[in-house]
């Protein structure tokens, strides 16, 4: 951690007098740690501990200029941001995490926290029952999926007297996240061209029809998520999902396999790796309607003739060169040998074998168990995994092949 710069930001909570335990453990292994305050935060912890625990001012007013000695009033909030490796929000109030799901800003840890492109840590603490609360999940659901990292809070008794989960994690929990999500920060991907592609492809059975199928493009967004935090200059091109860009990514809307592949070959010319997290439709109406396809009296079925779609991937692996290329196999049946004979036939580099089980829903779902296996026959099971977790482990990968 030596000389790596970690910001904390400490919301309205008993769990706030542990902070204190955090920074002297960030400063012994060596981070320079600054702290920043909620005014709830600053009731429960007077901000001198910090300061003193740090070395570094306390800052808890947006308007307060003397706080920071070398920042100016109009900007602290962008140094703030710009100085920080890394955002750690301990503890996160439901109040915080829910002005941060929807871009609220009213105050300097939103305001930072708007404003950092680093990564940000958040441990919910809270009650029990404001922390399974709907809402309170939905808030974690939108912020993971938007690349946050979510410590979830441990279990036992709580302030209130109540049982559940709702407690900070132990400390140690907390510096081990931290670490180890610096070593992926480190811009390691940086100068790196990484093509992305997600979701699913609609396939036009008439104007209003389609056949597509359940994929949300989840995973596909996280990577080209981790990719753009990691350095890399990332082109995502996307079949129809309804998800935000992530920052910094450059992001193409297709809609028919056809499509994927005329965008696939457009930017693929010059980049280091694609890695296709699309769900390709494998079949496409070889005949679409022009006009949207009308009932007819005492007809009870229809015909729908289908042709296959092109194989993106295939087609890359057919005339790669020095592109590293990683596909994504479905499977629902002999997983590994199938993931295998797929990366042998498409002559790719890597391939991640989703898990499809009851276990593992996989479409629309925040995690995902994978399997990644490389050409040179090396196979790694991960455990069950935030997607963005996910999506740093396949990165990795990709980063050592380069
Ligand atoms: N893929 C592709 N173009 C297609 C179909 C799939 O580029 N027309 C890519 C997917 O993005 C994925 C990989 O190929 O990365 C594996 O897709 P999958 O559908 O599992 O494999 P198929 O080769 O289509 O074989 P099958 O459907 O028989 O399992």
């Amino acid at each position: 951690m030596r000389g790596k710069h970690v910001l904390i930001g400490v919301t309205g909570g008993i769990a706030a007098y542990k902070v204190g335990t955090l920074i002297r453990e960030l400063v012994k292994s060596g981070a320079e740690v600054k702290v920043m305050m909620t005014e709830a935060g600053a009731r429960f912890v007077s901000p001198l501990t910090f300061s003193a625990l740090s070395k570094n001012p306390v800052l808890t007013d947006l308007w307060s200029s003397n706080q920071s000695s070398d920042s100016d009033i109009s900007t602290q909030h962008i140094d703030l941001a710009n100085w920080a490796d890394v955002l750690v929000i301990a503890p996160a109030s439901a109040n915080t995490i829910a002005k941060l799901a929807c871009g609220i800003s009213d105050n300097l840890l939103t305001i930072v926290s708007l404003a950092t492109s680093r990564p940000v840590i958040l441990a919910p603490t809270m009650d029990a029952e404001m922390y399974l609360h709907e809402v309170t999940q939905k808030n974690l659901a939108t912020l993971s999926e938007r690349g946050y990292f979510i410590v979830p809070p441990a279990e036992g008794e709580l302030a209130s007297g109540l049982k559940g989960p709702g407690r900070l994690p132990e400390i140690k929990i907390l510096t081990d996240t931290i670490e180890n999500i610096l070593t992926h920060a480190d811009r390691d991907l940086i100068k790196k061209r990484i093509l992305v592609t997600a979701g699913p492809t609609y396939e036009a059975i008439d104007p209003v029809r389609f056949i597509g199928n359940r994929s949300s493009g989840k995973m596909g967004f996280a990577i080209a998520r981790a990719a753009a935090q990691r350095g890399a200059e990332v082109t995502l091109i996307a079949g129809p999902v309804a998800l935000e860009t992530p920052r910094n990514v450059k992001r193409i809307d297709v809609e028919s396999a056809q499509e994927m592949l005329s965008a696939v070959l457009r930017y693929s010319k010059k980049t280091d790796a694609v890695i296709m997290a699309a769900a390709v439709a494998d079949f496409t109406p070889a005949h679409p309607a022009k006009q949207k396809i009308k009932k007819q009296p005492g007809v009870h079925s229809l015909d729908l003739p289908l042709k296959a779609t092109p194989d993106i991937l295939a087609a890359l692996g057919c005339s790669k060169r020095n592109t590293i290329l990683a596909g994504f196999a479905l499977e629902t049946t002999d997983g590994l040998s199938g993931a295998k004979e797929k990366l042998r036939k498409k002559n790719i580099d890597l391939i991640v074998l989703n898990s499809f089980n009851k276990q593992n829903r996989v479409f629309g779902s925040h995690e995902n168990t994978v399997t990644i296996i490389d050409k040179r026959g090396d196979v790694e099971r991960l455990p069950k995994l935030p997607k963005f977790e996910v999506a740093n482990k396949i990165l990795d990968k990709i980063r050592d092949l380069l």
